[in-house]
């Protein structure tokens, strides 16, 4: 079992309309993890991704990064948004700035880095995130895609620990979420701890060592999420779909037209593999590892 790096502890929040939001949910983020949050509309799902960078302040319970609480303090919040990076739902309400280049310039220009140092940050940002031709573009001139890279690029020019991400492929063709998930694989390779929350249950599935499953404010299943998606009860519960992969693998294997593996395939082409195909093209979500104890 690995450390982890962001504990909630029975935390209870409630809105200023009176609306409890989480009650008493206790969750343990396993460093450098690929961690997922699913269920319904109204879950609760930002509301606790926002207790994990401090824009949320539990009412009850506590929130720890690295065995340690938080510190609300404007210092203990500035020095914990260097750690862990948000990218919002909203790409909108996260750019602001006249151009790529200043936007992503934005977090090193207010940490006080001198000019030489950041410049060298963003070239290196820009590179990887493939925004170097875009750089002088205002982000309101940009597709919703390109947007969501942009948000991701400032948050990864502060180097972050952690990177939480917010339903960061809603409203993204195949090609610009494929992108996106790309960019997650590669932090992660490096060590980058992954947290995010989706709706998209294939990608759950394909791409997350963990999965958490909210309703009404509490977790009521979490696991890898081989183990979560084939749980009848949660499912029902919280209105969620069988990852599509999983369920034809299942299907195959209590049919008898495929023997059962020790792990069930990530992904379509693992699956077509099993299956005996020879000229899969290869996706995009390399990199998923299968570690136990999780
Ligand atoms: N600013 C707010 N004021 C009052 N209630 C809110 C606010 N934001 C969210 N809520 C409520 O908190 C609950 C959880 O919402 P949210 O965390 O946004 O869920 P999810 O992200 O899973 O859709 C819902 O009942 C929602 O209506
Ligand atoms: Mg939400």
């Amino acid at each position: 079992m690995r450390q982890e790096i962001l504990t909630a502890d029975k935390i209870t929040f409630t809105y200023l309309d009176g609306t409890t939001a989480l009650h008493e949910l206790s969750v343990k983020i396993p460093q450098g993890r690929r961690a997922a949050f699913v269920g319904n509309n109204g879950a609760g799902k930002t509301t606790l991704l926002l207790h994990f960078n401090g824009i949320n302040r539990p009412d009850d319970g506590e929130v720890r990064y690295k065995e340690r609480k938080l510190d609300y303090s404007s210092k203990g919040i500035k020095e914990l948004r260097k750690n862990i990076g948000y990218v919002f739902q909203d790409t909108d309400s996260q750019l602001f700035a006249g151009s790529v280049y200043q936007d992503i310039s934005f977090g090193p220009v207010n940490l006080g880095l001198p000019p030489a140092e950041i410049k060298v940050k963003l070239e290196r940002v820009m590179r990887e995130t493939g925004l170097l031709a875009l750089k002088d573009k205002p982000p309101h001139a940009l597709s919703h895609g390109q947007k969501k890279v942009v948000a991701i690029a400032g948050v990864l020019v502060m180097e972050p620990e952690v990177l939480i991400l917010d339903e960061p492929t809603a409203g993204l063709d195949q090609v610009s979420a494929s992108r996106v998930m790309d960019l997650l694989n590669s932090l992660n390779n490096t060590g980058t701890t992954i947290i995010f929350s989706s709706h998209n249950m294939d990608e759950v599935y394909a791409w997350a060592d963990i999965v958490f499953v909210l309703k009404d404010g509490t977790i009521i299943a979490e696991g890898r999420p081989a183990d979560v998606f084939r749980r009848r009860s949660v499912l029902q519960a919280a209105s969620l779909r069988k990852p599509l992969v999983l369920e034809l693998y299942d299907n195959l294997v209590s049919r008898g037209c495929l023997p059962a593996q020790a792990e069930a395939p990530a992904t379509g082409e693992a699956l077509l593999l099993l299956l005996g195909a020879h000229d899969v093209r290869p996706e995009t979500r390399e990199g998923k590892s299968h570690v136990a104890g999780v």
